[in-house]
């Protein structure tokens, strides 16, 4: 029986796949929003971001946005963590990762030898960056809690030092997080049968896991 569940078992199975693209629609949300309410209070002086970049005509309304994407990407993205847990997926598909192995993917990237023959395995700089954006994602929340409850949450501001530094760290996890989309939305563009395989499921693995579901 665990053998043919097993077996039938898909490189991105469909809970993966709902959670992938619903957090990216909940991420671009909480970016372009986030851009809104920075821009009327900058952090960095130099730094104003467009109307075409940003999702409500004014603070206020990029504020709604914010708070209703956040329910989606918190939640999106404890269910992502529970599942990878659980299944031993995240275990699986982005540990361990090896210097040498790094050292030897950021070689080969940097002569633009990026080829991705086989979907299955995850090389060392992709798993780095899955796991990066992750604790990245982690922390927007963990930021966002404090910055946007700053009195019940006093203590999650304190890990901040002050309001302002709380502030600092969710603006720098969502620089973390664009950075991030940048290179990966371009490497699945680059290698569009990764693209595919994260629409449709890809292939099929035979390659048991011990808690596959
Ligand atoms: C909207 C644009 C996006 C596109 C086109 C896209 C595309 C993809 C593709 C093709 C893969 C599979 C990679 C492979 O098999 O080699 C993937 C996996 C992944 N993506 Fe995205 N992605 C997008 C947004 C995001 C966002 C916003 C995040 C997080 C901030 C994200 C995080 C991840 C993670 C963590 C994985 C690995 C998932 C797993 O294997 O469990 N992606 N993405």
């Amino acid at each position: 029986m665990s053998t043919t569940i097993a077996s039938a078992r898909r490189l991105h199975p469909w809970p993966v796949r709902v959670m992938h693209w619903t957090n990216a629609v909940a991420m671009i949300i909480m970016i372009g929003s986030g851009w809104g309410i920075y821009n009327d209070s900058v952090i960095f002086h130099f730094l104003h971001f467009p109307q075409w970049l940003r999702i409500g005509s004014w603070a206020a309304e990029s504020l709604l946005w914010h708070f209703a994407a956040m329910w989606l990407l918190a939640i999106n993205g404890l269910a992502y963590l529970t599942y990878g847990t659980l299944t031993g997926r995240l275990r699986e598909r982005m540990l361990p990762i090896r210097l040498s192995e790094l050292v030897h993917t950021v070689r080969d990237t940097l002569r633009f030898k990026i080829a991705h023959d086989d979907l299955t395995v995850y090389n060392a700089v992709q798993k780095l960056l899955y796991i990066v954006v992750i604790l990245a994602g982690i922390s927007q929340v963990i930021s966002g809690l404090a910055i946007w409850k700053p009195i019940q949450f006093s203590w999650l501001i304190s890990l901040f030092g002050e309001f302002q530094g709380g502030r600092l760290v969710h603006f720098l996890g969502m620089a973390v997080i664009v950075g991030f989309l940048a290179v990966h939305v371009a490497l699945s563009l680059l290698v569009p049968s990764t693209l595919w395989a994260m629409l449709t499921g890809g292939p099929r693995l035979d390659k048991p896991r011990s808690r596959a579901v």
